[in-house]
């Protein structure tokens, strides 16, 4: 595993332990302290940021600014009119692309390919630095297993084995192999930990777990974005057991720092320090920035606790000197890793080239085509035959909301529709959107239904508007938003016989089980980005086969949340001749859709299941019409003494490409591990679809 550099200093002071030594405790503060522009706002702007401020040294980072012009102009103030000229370190949610947005990370994680997520990755962060920025705060690596929280949009689903290999890829792509590259951006894992365990899914709730379920659920993709160099880290705004993460001293200092051996930088979260107040464990902003520092948190967003708190805390005896000394010796470390001393200009000089900006569209429409997950297609509807297509729904002609939640620096203006996608691929369709995503006013039904008549084939827009998940964007239904199922039902009655097939817009699994029993093709969209209706026209037509896999399971019913593949077995486990064994009585155990399905134009058959030292094998054939790839996956069960273990766990996955007919062997490494165990191998996390074989 290539780790991003770090220099070492060594020798005479460096010139960071000088500057240190020359520093005045509110210059030293301004080094800990982040503070808001209001060119982009991402939360309650609190305390905007005074030019002065940065001219004194007391604001030493800043989140929320981008643009060559803009940065160079305060970048100026900083390195040019203040007395100790430190360059300021500026951050952005760079979260699934910046000027260019790609599928949001949800989508991402369903094309289990690391290339791709390295590529978007070192894409975005070439955008972002084109841009002026330093820190992306990403990647978000929540492991989340309750559709209601909004942010399961940004994460990578229920796995922990995706998570950290998504994480892995993510630091590489945007640290590439040193900070100091222009193109280079530092990377933020967060939110530590534990955030997508929000209780009932209600955003910013309390968090509780075991400390096992802790360690095999949550921790792993932070261990591996630290064991890949991740320059920064930013803890959750969520308390775990008890203990707010930002004040969370074990699990930061301790895990964080000294077992993982974390030597970055750590950022609160937005007002986090502050928020330690409500949280119930300090009194005041003084209480509150002392317990942030002692937890390790270096640098204050948001809260301006640290600049009106530590020097309080200083005279009661709260914080030490010590602490905040190696607090400003990080943020320090990363700006001379960034380059930013030698070369506080550098990014943002170059500007973005008309060659760079398409090649990075077409990456764009590349990959949100093979995020797409094509849930169901009865009697093979896609890809679409030829004829007139009614286009129906509100998702159709709304270019802002492929972007999804967190769309950066992403304009609408720069987004292609499905009508638009539809248009520039020939296809023959008339427009309805019948109703609008949310409200009630279902008076427009009637006139889109009637366009099924005219045409060969439907094809439904529907789901969520961008801002209905992501941050602070919890739901407690998780049925079509609005009227779109009284739409759809109409719709499904109306086409009888002619094929309907329905692309699913959302940040989250939807909990619709009779559209996706009455549709004959459904797309999990998700949100594709830029790019969206090229990538949905390139699936619909053929263009392109789609090859993604759902990232985490659908439920078929609120009732089941939370419902994922990696559950303990129970001591009587579900058996359909057994009243007494685990299940519901008005609803199967299993999800809707399993995590990893996803269907292709292929029709895949695996068999011969064997394990040598390079790992499990298994014969592949796409015994269907197309040309198509499959994703196949590893997982093991484990019987422990005394402990019981998930009936399974995900230990790796791989990919094949087949012309039809064509036959080839997919080998998946194995860990190695004691003790019996069975290893599985299949198409998706559905039992009936595993080859098994006892260890
Ligand atoms: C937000 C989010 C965090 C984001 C930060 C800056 O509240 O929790 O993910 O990076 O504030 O916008």
């Amino acid at each position: 595993m290539q780790k991003t550099a770090m220099p070492v200093y060594t020798g005479r002071m460096s010139h960071i332990d000088k500057l240190i030594a020359d520093m005045t405790l509110a210059e030293k503060i301004g080094q800990m302290t982040m503070t808001a522009s209001d060119y982009a706002v991402t939360g309650p702007v609190i305390t905007p940021v005074s030019e002065d401020s940065i001219r004194a040294g007391v604001i030493g980072n800043m989140l929320n600014l981008y643009g060559a012009e803009h940065v160079q102009r305060i970048q100026k103030i900083a390195v040019e009119e203040s007395r100790l000229h430190i360059p300021l370190l500026l951050g952005y949610d760079v979260i699934h692309g910046h000027r260019t947005v790609f599928p949001i990370p949800l989508a991402e994680a369903g094309m289990f390919d690391p290339a791709a997520w390295e590529a978007t990755a070192r894409a975005a962060a070439q955008e972002a630095t084109a841009d002026g920025l330093h820190l992306a705060f990403s990647p978000m690596l929540d492991v989340a297993r309750d559709p209601r929280w909004g942010r399961i949009a940004e994460g990578p689903g229920e796995d922990p084995f995706l998570g950290a290999a998504i994480a892995r890829a993510k630091v590489r792509g945007y640290q590439n192999l040193s900070l100091s590259d222009v193109g280079a951006i530092a990377a933020c894992a967060k939110h530590y930990v534990g955030y997508g365990a929000v209780t009932a899914g209600r955003e910013y709730a309390s968090t509780d777990m075991s400390a096992g379920m802790l360690e095999e659920v949550y921790l792993p993709p932070f261990r591996a974005a630290v064991e890949a160099g991740v320059a920064s880290v930013m803890p959750a705004f969520t308390d775990l057991n008890g203990v707010p993460m930002t004040a969370n001293r074990a699990l930061l200092r301790g895990t964080l720092r000294g077992d993982m051996g974390f030597d970055g930088v750590i950022v609160s979260d937005y007002n986090a320090i502050a928020e330690l107040i409500n949280h119930g464990v300090a009194d005041d902003l003084a209480e509150a920035a002392a317990l942030a520092l002692k937890a390790g948190v270096d640098i204050d967003m948001m809260a301006d606790a640290y600049r009106r708190g530590l020097p309080v805390a200083l005279e009661r005896g709260l914080a030490s000197m010590a602490d905040i000394d190696d607090a400003v010796r990080r943020v320090l470390v990363l700006k001379e890793r960034l380059d930013l001393f030698a070369d506080p200009y550098r990014r943002g000089r170059t500007p973005d080239t008309a060659d760079a900006l398409a090649r990075r569209r077409a990456l764009a429409r590349d990959v949100a085509a093979r995020a797409l997950v094509l849930l169901k297609n009865r009697n093979n509807a896609l890809p679409l035959g030829r004829g007139r297509l009614a286009v129906i729904g509100p998702l159709a002609d709304a270019a802002g909301e492929m972007r999804g939640p967190w769309w950066g620096a992403g304009r609408p203006e720069d987004c292609v529709s499905v009508l638009t996608g539809l248009r520039q691929a020939g296809l023959d369709f008339r427009f309805a959107p019948g109703v609008q995503i949310e409200g009630a006013d279902a008076s427009h039904i009637a006139e889109a239904e009637a366009l099924c008549d005219e045409v060969d084939a439907v094809l439904l827009c529907l789901g969520e508007a961008a801002t209905m998940s992501g941050e602070a964007a919890s739901r407690a239904h998780l049925g079509l938003p609005g009227v779109q199922q009284q739409l759809a039902d109409a719709v499904l009655a109306r086409a009888k016989g002619k094929p309907v097939i329905v692309l699913l817009f959302s940040g989250r699994p939807l909990v619709v089980p009779e559209l996706a029993a009455g549709a004959d093709a459904l797309v999990a969209a998700w949100f594709p980005g830029s790019e969206a209706g090229n990538a949905i026209a390139d699936v619909l037509t053929g263009r392109a086969s789609p090859s993604g896999k759902t990232p985490i399971s659908w439920p078929r019913a609120m009732g089941q949340i939370p419902v994922f593949f990696g559950q303990r077995p129970s001591g009587r486990p579900f058996n359909p001749n057994d009243h007494y064994t685990s299940h519901y009585s008005d609803v199967d155990n299993a999800p809707l859709f399993p995590f990893g399905h996803g269907l292709t134009y292929g029709a895949f058959e695996i068999a011969s299941l064997r394990v040598t030292d390079e790992g499990a094998t298994v014969d592949v054939a796409n015994t269907g019409a197309r040309a198509a790839q499959e994703t196949l996956f590893l997982f093991t069960r484990q019987t422990r003494p005394g402990v019981t273990r998930p009936v399974l766990e995900l230990k790796g996955f791989a990919k094949i490409a087949l012309e039809p007919s064509a036959r080839g062997t997919v080998t998946i490494p194995l860990p190695a591990s004691t003790g019996p165990r069975t290893v599985f191998v299949g198409p998706s996390a559905d039992p009936a679809r595993l080859l098994s074989l006892a260890l």
